[in-house]
Formats: C-alpha cells, structure tokens, sequence
C-alpha cells in the first residue's frame, strides 16, 4: 500500500519512520517532507495546507493511507474531503478537530459532560473579558485565544494588569488575528504536565505511554515557550494506576461526549494533563501527533503504524493490540541561534551520518533541507537526536554522551531534557 504522510518537522519525520517500518507501506510520500523523510520517502512539493494540491495528488497516486501530521489541514476539513473521494485519512474530520480548533468548544464540552478541567468562563468581547477579569482574585490566571495560534494562543498573566493587557491584545489588537474573536479566561492549575497520546476510532481508546515535553528555550523551565525543546518516555509521573484514572475519568468520558455530540471522532486524541493535587485534570486537546512527543513515543512501538491506522480509520481497533518496547526513549531538539526569536537559516549541517546502523540513537530532522547536496537548517527547531535505553537515566546519559555528533554553527540545545523523571 501507498502511504502519504503530510508535514515537514520532527514529528512527520518520526511518522514517517515507522511507517518506513510497516510491512504493510510498499510506498511512502511526504508532503512536503523534509532531507530526513527524504531519505526514507519521496518528498512531495505540496504544502500541508494545501488540501487541493494534497487530494489531487492522493487520487493520482492511489494513496491508501494518508497520515495527517499538522493541525491546520484537519481543521481546514482535510479528512472530509479525502473521504468524500474514497480516500482512507488518519485524522478527525472537521467536527472532531475543532477539539483543538476551538477552546471554546473543547471547554464546554468538558463542562457538559463533567469531564476534569479547569474552571473558567467565555467571552466573545473584550469589554465583558475586563469586567469579570476585574472581579476576579486569584493570580495567576490563565487566558486563551479561542482558535489556532500556532501554539502561542495561551497567555499566564500574573496580576489584573497583565490579565487585562492580553485579553485586549487578543480581541481587540487581535494579535492572534481571527483566532481571538473569542477567549476564555481560566482558573491556573498547578502540578506537572504529562502529554497522552492515544488512539481512537472513536469507540476504543488506546493510550502510547506517557510523555512530558519540555516547552521552555532554557534549562530549568526559564525564558520563553518554544514549539517543545525536547521529550521523554515513558514518563514515571504517570503511573499506571494514574493511567487507568485518566482512560476512565478523562479519555473515554471524552470520544463519549462526543458520540453524543454526533462526532464520530477518529485518529490520534493527545490530552494535555495537569497532575493536580485534586488528581489529573485536562488542560486541552489536541487533534494530533505531539510535537517533539512522537519523536520519543513512536520509537517505543512495536506494533505496526500502519496497521493501527488503518484500524482506526475502519472502526476496527478493538482488533488491535498496542504493543510498546519495555524501554525509555529521550529526544532533545538542536535549535538554531536565536530561536524562538529570529534565526539564520541555510546553516551546512555537520555529521549526520553519525548513527547510521546504530538502533539506540536517531538523528531525527525537523527544520532541515537540501540545498546543493547539502543538508542545511531551515527552521528554528533543526533536529531531533534520540536515544534509547532501559531506563530513563542512561538514555538521558546517552543522549547527551552523542549529542555532539551532529552539529552545525550556532546550535543550541537544553541540557536538562528528562532530568524531571529522575525526581519522581
Ligand atoms: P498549548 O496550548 O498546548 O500550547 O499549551 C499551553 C500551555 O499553557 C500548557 O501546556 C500549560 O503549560 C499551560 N496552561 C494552559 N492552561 C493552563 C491552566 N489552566 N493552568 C496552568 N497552566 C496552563
Ligand atoms: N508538544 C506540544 C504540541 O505538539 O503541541
């Protein structure tokens, strides 16, 4: 079978990866790909919002799978259209994915259906936002843009001031254009995050083992939000009694609801989770793969890629049995200067053949690309390098024994991915 995998980071190369694995795959696409993906696929030059461009070339090409990496086009509808054709996608439709589309819908939908979350109330203007931001006592407190803001859209504010000045900037400077015609302003939750990343066909439920990205540029968690510099798993914050908390207080009570909502929700469901005092709590949804999750995850599945994915797109995945190596998996990102900020690109990346026929270390690529038989940065999160090991300790020992291998002018990584496992 032809597969198409869609994207161009960490993770569609992660995705690509194992389906390079399937027995199933005779064919892989990336579109538009990556120099990493290109190694395993043929890169595709269609972008992953590029619905048309992507169908037109799916129906061309006889795809029977196309795996969706980004958040866009599965909020654009990207899976409606594909089915509409006759094409198998992995992926919610665009009901489904308003999970991540929209706050809004996700938080009242938790509210509805009781599902654990943080209290909160929305707003669709700015004046209302004020007053109730004025009333309200308890710092930090949490405001969220409602629609994608390409993972900039939450804002902790510290003080009523801070709190005031980004419920204006999102809807009425519009900072995050269209995405803050609504906000909800939420309770903060304390505790430690873990990401969940399951699989669905809208019926059964099956979780990959836990995961916690590390989101800040510096180590120790200091300085601003990046797309995720680095991840680890299996996380030990998730325990498996937790596990089995989160499956029956938050995962099925969710594609429950929204079977009731007349959503027949399919493909990857990936909880955000706060592990509180009061127990686990859901910060938010997202429609897809994490981002550098998968890059860590994915490595630890034994069972084939394609074969889940197909499962899920035919509502057959109680068929299916998850199997996942008994081992840890780190990944920490090589970053270009200056990121998230502006960075350079085009930098000639050096070493990359470093772990070619070793299976405990892989050099993913995420903001790669070839230019004149070169492989050089072109995004500010570069690589992925990834590390297994039995446990979490050695793979945080290996991961940065290697490290260096690859490099390129003006790298920059966090030197403390995982080191949080360690504490708990
Ligand atoms: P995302 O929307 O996935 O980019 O994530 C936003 C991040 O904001 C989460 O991963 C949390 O770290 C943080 N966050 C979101 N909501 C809350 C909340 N209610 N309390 C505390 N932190 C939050
Ligand atoms: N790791 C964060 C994300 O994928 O949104």
């Amino acid at each position: 079978m032809e597969v198409l995998v869609i994207g161009s980071g960490g993770r569609e190369h992660a995705i690509t990866w194992a389906v390079a694995r399937s027995k199933k795959a005779t064919g892989i696409y990336c579109a538009p790909g990556n120099a990493g993906t290109a190694g395993l696929a043929e890169n595709v030059d269609i972008k992953a919002d590029d619905v048309d461009g992507l169908l037109k070339f799916a129906l061309e090409k006889k795809i029977g799978l196309t795996i969706v990496g980004p958040e866009v086009p599965l909020v654009m509808g990207l899976v409606d259209m594909f089915e509409g054709a006759g094409l198998k996608a992995f992926g919610p439709r665009e009901d489904g994915a308003q999970m991540e589309g929209s706050k809004v819908f996700s938080k009242n939908l938790f509210k509805k259906y009781n599902i654990p979350t943080a209290a909160f109330s929305e707003f669709d203007n700015s004046r209302d936002a004020i007053a109730y931001i004025k009333a309200w006592n308890k710092y930090p407190v949490v405001i969220k843009a409602d629609g994608l803001a390409a993972g900039k859209g939450v804002i902790i504010a510290q003080n009523e001031t801070q709190a005031i000045a980004a419920a204006s900037d999102i809807m009425d400077r519009k900072i995050f254009g269209g995405a803050g015609e609504k906000i909800v302003v939420e309770e903060f939750l304390e505790g430690d995050e873990a990401s969940i990343l399951a699989f669905t066909d809208g019926e059964t439920v099956l979780p990959l083992p836990a995961s916690q990205d590390h989101k800040r540029i510096y180590d120790g968690d200091l300085g601003p939000n990046t797309g995720g510099m680095g991840a680890y798993a299996p996380t030990p914050l998730i325990t498996p009694a937790v596990l089995e908390v989160i499956k029956r207080d938050i995962l099925h009570p969710t594609v429950a609801a929204l079977k009731s909502e007349g959503i027949n929700y399919k493909g990857i469901l990936y909880a955000g989770i706060m592990m509180t005092k009061y127990g686990p709590k859901v910060l938010e949804y997202n429609v897809r793969f994490g981002d550098p999750e998968t890059q860590a995850v994915l490595p630890l599945l034994k069972t084939d890629l394609v074969d889940i994915c197909l499962a899920c797109c035919d509502g057959k995945l109680k068929d299916i049995k998850i199997e996942t190596e008994n081992i840890a998996a780190i990944n920490v990102v090589l970053a270009s200067k200056g990121y998230p900020g502006d960075y350079e690109k085009g930098v000639e990346i050096k070493g990359l053949d470093a772990f070619n026929g070793m299976n405990d270390m892989i050099a993913f690529h995420a903001g790669t690309a070839i230019k004149d038989g070169k492989v050089v940065t072109a995004g500010g999160r570069v690589m992925n390098i990834t590390a297994l090991a039995p446990d979490i300790e050695s793979a945080i020992d290996k991961v940065y024994k290697n490290i260096d291998r690859v490099s390129f002018e003006g790298v920059y990584y966090r030197r403390d991915i995982g080191r949080r496992a360690l504490k708990y």
